[in-house]
C-alpha cells in the first residue's frame, strides 16, 4: 500500500515538472526584453572596457596608488601583470572587485558589470 501511494506521488511529480517545463518552453522567444548585454557578441577592451574604466574609475586609480592604474595605455598591462585577470572572469579579482566590493559595486550599472565578465570569459584579450 505504502510503495503504491509512493508510486502515486512520484507520477504526480513527474507530471507536474514535465507541465512546468512545457509552460515555460512555449512561451515566445522575447515575452520580455532582450538582455541588454549579448554574451555572445564579442566585446572589445578598447572599445567596450576602457571607456568604462576612463568614466567610472580613473579619478582613484590613476598610478598614484598601489591599487591598479586603469589609465588609458597603462590598464592591460596594470590588470594582466597584477593577475586580475583570470578565468572563470566570475573569479577574477577585477570582477570580484566590482561586484562585491561594498565600495565599488555602486560604480558600475549591471550592464558594465558583464561586459567585463563578458570581456574577460571571452579571453580578456586586449582587442
Ligand atoms: C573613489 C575612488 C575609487 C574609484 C572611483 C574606483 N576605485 Fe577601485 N579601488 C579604490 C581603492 C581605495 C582600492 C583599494 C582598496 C580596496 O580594495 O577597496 C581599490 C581597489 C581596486 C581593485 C584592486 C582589488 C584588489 O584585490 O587588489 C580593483 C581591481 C579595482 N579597485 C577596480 C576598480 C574599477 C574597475 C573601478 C571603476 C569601475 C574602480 N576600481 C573605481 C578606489 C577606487
Amino acid at each position: 500500500m505504502n510503495q503504491k501511494l509512493k508510486r502515486i506521488r512520484q507520477i504526480c511529480f513527474a507530471l507536474i515538472l514535465i507541465a512546468t517545463v512545457a509552460g515555460f518552453s512555449s512561451c515566445e522567444k522575447y515575452a520580455y526584453a532582450p538582455p541588454a548585454v549579448d554574451p555572445n557578441q564579442t566585446w572589445h577592451f578598447q572599445t567596450d572596457i576602457q571607456p568604462i574604466f576612463n568614466a567610472k574609475c580613473v579619478e582613484c586609480h590613476n598610478g598614484t596608488k598601489q591599487f591598479p592604474d586603469l589609465r588609458s595605455g597603462k590598464s592591460y598591462d596594470a590588470l594582466t601583470q597584477g593577475g586580475y585577470l583570470t578565468l572563470p572572469g566570475e573569479t577574477s579579482k577585477l570582477y570580484h572587485q566590482i561586484t562585491t566590493n561594498s565600495d565599488h559595486i555602486p560604480r558600475t550599472t549591471d550592464a558594465e558589470k558583464l561586459k567585463v565578465l563578458y570581456w574577460i570569459n571571452q579571453g580578456a584579450l586586449n582587442n
